[in-house]
């Protein structure tokens, strides 16, 4: 198992440019199922990551076959009848959920293991399963598999709960109703860009979707779509965490790449925190230097346009150093905090009460050995470690890889002390639940 090895305290200068999003490219390769025999999706800037490996893994069991060259990914279907989805890939990326919708919608059937929980809460699925029967899909569960059967209608789906709306939930019932008959109206739609990125690509495969960007999709379903092309948005997680990165260790960075239209929630919790800000067209300067402590400020993670969870861990980090109190709640998952134990371990101040944390800012993070316990929680630790002083090791970075590419080398070339390194005690334990 790898480790990352941080010696914290160099400011990060330089220019750098974000990849393609995960949570965007996943969904969309999963939409190469809704194409007949011989249909091909390409998708350009698609990120070369394990979760992106994985679902062309599991798309490699479900006649897919995936092909890389440079940053782009040619879907071929070559075999339209397969419909399990085994549980040793689904075990390893809750993302797989999304092979639920096309696969019905297309083929007529899915099996698509359970996912069960993860190291950041519970992760039902059952607003997926509420939508797609109401388009009238007959679904159980049996030995731990989804089994979902039916020629679909369109219908109207509520994709609402406490929490706000669904993200995968969303790409899932939008991935049926396109090849529905009739009309499906989604109340409820999550609206984050990566849905919209799913919409857009559906769209240019012939589906008829309406409203995209909305609260409302209005789907009129088609007979048939056909191969595409398109290029992945840039992934405004990765953004925000490089920009933590800078803000944490007094740094200077330009990121290139970026959406910043995407990102208002995140540029205006760094300017109230006293960093300056330039948005150009697709790039963003993120300048921290000569700022002694950064101001506090109350974040709450929410649906977008609202701050994401993706990034509270990454934000809670940079709180931990600001020269105050700072309130961090999460309205996503209530439960992702594992990262604040490990911050506390560097000598971070957290008070946590159910999905709230209470951070008193500390003049200065200590090095120490700490786990990442989850994609998130891991990016949130190395952003913590580049500010600590001395040396903190980052265990477990297999999750970090599931959603960076080669985060260390990135870092490293913005002047970061971060590198790799084989972690000689870590036994060969079984990797933990998936995240993203
Ligand atoms: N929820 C339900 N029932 C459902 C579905 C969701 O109660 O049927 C609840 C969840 O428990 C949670 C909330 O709804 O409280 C939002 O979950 P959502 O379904 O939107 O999450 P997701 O689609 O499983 C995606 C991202 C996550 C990201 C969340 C929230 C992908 C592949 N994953 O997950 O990304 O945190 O949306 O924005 O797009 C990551 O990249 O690290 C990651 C975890």
């Amino acid at each position: 198992m790898d480790k990352f090895v941080i010696h914290g305290g160099r400011p990060l200068r330089g220019r750098i440019r974000v990849h393609g999003s995960k949570n965007a490219a996943l969904p969309m390769m999963a939409a190469s199922l809704l194409l007949h025999r011989g249909g091909r999706l390409v998708l350009r800037n698609v990120p070369d990551l394990a979760d992106v490996r994985t679902m062309a893994r599991l798309l490699g069991e479900l006649g897919v076959d995936v092909q890389r060259s440079g940053s782009s990914l040619a879907l071929t279907v070559v075999d339209d009848r397969p419909v399990r989805a085994p549980y040793d890939i689904v075990k390893t990326m809750r993302a797989s959920i999304c092979v639920l919708g096309p696969l019905i919608a297309r083929r007529g059937e899915a099996q698509v293991s359970f996912p069960g929980g993860c190291a950041i809460g519970s992760r039902p699925v059952d607003l997926h399963l509420k939508g797609l029967q109401r388009l009238h899909s007959r679904i159980g569960v049996r030995n731990g598999y989804i089994m979902a059967r039916g020629r679909l209608r369109g219908s109207t789906v509520y994709l609402g709960g406490t929490f706000g709306s669904t993200v995968t939930g969303t790409d899932n019932i939008l991935m049926a109703a396109v090849l529905a008959k009739g009309r499906t109206v989604i109340e409820h739609a999550a609206q984050e860009p990566e849905v919209q990125e799913l919409a857009h690509l559906l769209n240019l495969m012939g589906a008829r979707i309406e409203g995209i960007g909305n609260h409302r999709l209005l789907v009129h379903g088609v007979d048939r779509l056909h191969g595409a092309q398109k290029t992945v948005i840039p992934d405004r997680i990765e953004a925000g965490t490089f920009m933590a990165a800078a803000a944490i260790t007094g740094g200077d960075v330009t990121i290139e790449n970026v959406h910043a239209e995407d990102m208002t929630v995140v540029l205006e919790t760094l300017n109230q925190m006293g960093v300056r800000l330039e948005a150009g067209t697709y790039t963003v300067r993120v300048n921290a230097r000569g700022l002694k402590r950064l101001d506090p400020v109350d974040v709450t993670s929410l649906p977008y346009p609202g701050f994401p969870t993706d990034l509270q861990a990454q934000f809670m980090a940079i709180l931990t150093l600001a020269k105050g109190i700072s309130v961090v709640t999460e309205r996503i998952y209530p439960d992702r905090f594992t990262h604040a134990a490990e911050l506390s371990r560097m000598g971070a101040e957290i008070r946590k009460q159910e999905s709230t944390a209470i951070i008193h800012g500390v003049p200065r993070l200590s090095g120490a050995p700490v786990m990442a316990s989850d994609l998130r929680a891991g990016a949130g630790l190395v952003v913590a470690g580049l500010a600590a002083r001395g040396r903190t090791e980052v265990l477990r970075v297999y999750h970090v890889d599931r959603g960076y590419d080669r985060l260390e080398e990135r870092l490293s070339s913005l002047g970061a002390n971060i590198r790799r390194a084989k972690d000689a005690a870590a036994t060969a334990t079984a990797p933990a639940a998936a995240t993203a």
